[in-house]
């Protein structure tokens, strides 16, 4: 992943389109998001927390776990100044090691795209899940007009929930919910939640 460029936008993140997207990615996810009473959260990838913050709410526990230490940095401060008591950030790259935490819900929104191996991070994902527990994946649909060494360009419906079978996920579903202009890579393109179950 592009640590280096993440590490450097860290602190200037919070722009006013991230924070409108995250809105409508925040509002989608609600509509998934019910008996989260008692349960722990992992939003994977956090950032500064756009998604996971504002769910620590509804949540017993969330952990916010992202590779880029700069972003951690920010989550950590932002759960300082709000005070957050049941919020724990912490760097994180699955692909490098395992983790030991075990959450009932996973989150993971906007980072598929910034990896090599899609299907490893899938397949960590599954592992870091309670058995029972949900998984909601947030990333771009396929889209042939973005071209960027760094970033895939986005995930066919079929791709991604052949993954997630690979991985062993149930119950997989998978829906475009928001098409925005010059969203992914100065493009307009469409974004899709991929939910399934352990
Ligand atoms: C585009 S941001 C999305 C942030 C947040 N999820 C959101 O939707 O607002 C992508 C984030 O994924 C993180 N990331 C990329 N690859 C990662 C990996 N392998 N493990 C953990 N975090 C990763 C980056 O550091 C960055 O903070």
């Amino acid at each position: 992943m592009n640590e280096e460029i993440f590490n450097e936008i860290a602190k200037r993140y919070d722009n006013e389109e991230r924070r409108h997207l995250a809105g409508i990615i925040l509002n989608e996810l609600k509509q998934h998001l019910d008996n989260t009473e008692g349960k722990v959260l992992l939003d994977y990838g956090a950032g500064t927390g756009l998604l996971g913050l504002e769910l620590s709410d509804s949540f017993e526990k969330v952990h916010l776990a992202d590779a880029s230490s700069e972003m951690v940095k920010v989550l950590k401060e932002k759960i300082d100044i709000a005070n957050i008591k049941n919020a724990q950030a912490q760097e994180m790259n699955l692909l490098e090691s395992d983790t030991i935490i075990k959450a009932d819900t996973i989150i993971m929104s906007l980072v598929l795209l910034h990896v090599k191996d899609h299907q490893k991070l899938i397949q960590k994902l599954y592992d870091a899940l309670s058995d029972g527990g949900e998984v909601y994946i947030v990333d771009f649909d396929k889209n042939d007009q973005v071209t960027h060494p760094k970033v895939t360009n986005g995930f066919t419906h079929g791709n991604l929930k052949e993954m997630m079978e690979n991985a062993g996920f149930k119950n997989i579903k998978v829906k475009n919910f928001y098409e925005g202009k010059e969203i992914f890579v100065k493009t307009d393109a469409t974004v899709l939640i991929a939910s399934a179950e352990k």
